[in-house]
């Protein structure tokens, strides 16, 4: 395949780039066995994450060092030969950057000051954020730098819906009343907290480029409770508009798209946004997104983290439907949603091998 030269990307020798199988995949090229990593491979399951988690003061210190964060991205690559390495950080940086006290609780997970009014989307700090998420970028160099020849270095950050529903609620949500209640009483008001998260992931995402990435993951991980009627304006509008603004600075670097749960709108989704890939979640059935999806997207998924979970035979079993299933088109095998964090790090081996050991 023919080297991509880009402005952005680093420097690479042209063939070392080309030969990565999974930025090939991510170009639409059709490889058995199909690369492979998983979402949220870092983490509290690996015992040499939880040791550097300990030596640290908290989770975003981990992400705001850069020597840290590049161990913590390279530690699943060394134990699982993984063909991507995800940088370690968090898609709540981006409000941490804009001002909004974020602070990671034990047991309790993010929490936020709410933002929920004109007033509040005023005081967001725009200025300075590329400064302040230096060190991510930092980070960014630092994987790039150790990164071994074959392995792909994803840069990612949560979609604008996303990250609204967690400044808006001020954490995880079970019924997202409060996000869902702006979008619907002031769409306007709302559409203009949405404008400025755009701004914001596009320049970070840029960075992250400049820095060394060489493709780039948005997670809508709360597309799915986007009523169908809105979808295009939350979800579908503002990621293509980070992709646009991504574009026009890095033409080649591809996209992948992962709006979990959205269902019956995942093909708008892929077609309208522009995606290069589109990440799929254990309730898009294999048989149709090959139809479906893959003659315009490579796609990347989906099994269940569960399996991973249970391991043994059901979770190869599954594994190697799901391989079969996408045989014919661009393929990234991947979960559905991320490794959960009492997942036995020996059955993520296990998965590794038995997804490299079939070649149909
Ligand atoms: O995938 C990776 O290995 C790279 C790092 C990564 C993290 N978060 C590290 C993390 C990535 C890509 C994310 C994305 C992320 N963060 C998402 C989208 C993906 C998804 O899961 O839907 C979301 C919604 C978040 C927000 C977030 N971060 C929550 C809700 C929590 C608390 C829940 C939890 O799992 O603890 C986090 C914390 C977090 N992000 C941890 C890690 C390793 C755990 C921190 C720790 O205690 O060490």
């Amino acid at each position: 395949m023919p080297a991509r030269p880009s402005e952005c990307a680093k420097p690479l020798p042209a063939e070392t780039s080309s030969e990565k199988p999974l930025l090939r995949a991510l170009h639409g090229a059709v490889q058995k066995p199909p690369p492979f990593w998983l979402m949220r491979q870092a983490g509290r399951y690996l015992p040499e994450y939880r040791r550097l988690r300990e030596r640290t003061g908290g989770f975003l210190e981990l992400c705001y060092t850069p020597e840290l964060a590049v161990e913590a991205t390279l530690q699943p690559v060394r134990r699982f030969a993984t063909d991507g390495a995800i940088l370690f950080s968090d898609i709540l940086v981006i409000a941490d950057g804009l001002g909004v006290g974020l602070d990671f609780r034990e047991n309790v997970g993010p929490c936020l000051e709410p933002v929920r009014s004109a007033g509040d989307v005023a005081r967001l700090r725009r200025e300075g954020l590329g400064e302040r998420l230096r060190p991510v970028y930092e980070a960014v160099g630092g994987v790039a730098g150790e990164l071994p020849p074959m392995v792909t270095l994803i840069g990612f950050a949560g979609a604008p819906w996303t990250v609204a529903t967690y400044m808006v609620e001020g954490g995880t949500s079970r019924d997202f009343a409060a996000v869902k209640g702006w979008a619907i009483n002031d769409p306007d008001g709302f559409g203009r907290l949405i404008d400025v998260l755009v701004e914001a992931t596009a320049a970070h995402l840029i960075a992250q480029v400049r820095a060394g990435a060489e493709a780039v993951q948005l997670f809508d991980s709360w597309a799915g409770v986007v009523p169908a009627g809105a979808f295009r304006r939350w979800v579908i509008a503002p990621t293509r508009a980070v992709i646009d603004r991504l574009r026009a600075a890095c033409p080649d670097v591809p996209v992948i798209g992962f709006a979990r749960g959205a269902g019956t709108m995942l093909e708008a989704y892929t077609v309208e946004t522009g995606i290069d890939a589109v990440g799929l979640d254990s309730g898009a059935e294999p048989a149709w997104a090959a139809r479906a999806l893959q003659p315009r997207a490579a796609v990347q998924g989906n099994l269940d983290p569960v399996y991973l979970l249970a391991g043994g035979e059901a979770m190869t079993a599954e594994a190697g439907a799901i391989v079969e299933a996408f045989r014919a088109g661009a393929h990234v095998f991947n979960l559905g949603h991320g490794v959960l964090p009492q997942t036995p790090p020996e059955h993520v081996a296990a998965l590794a091998a038995s997804v490299r050991g079939r070649r149909p």
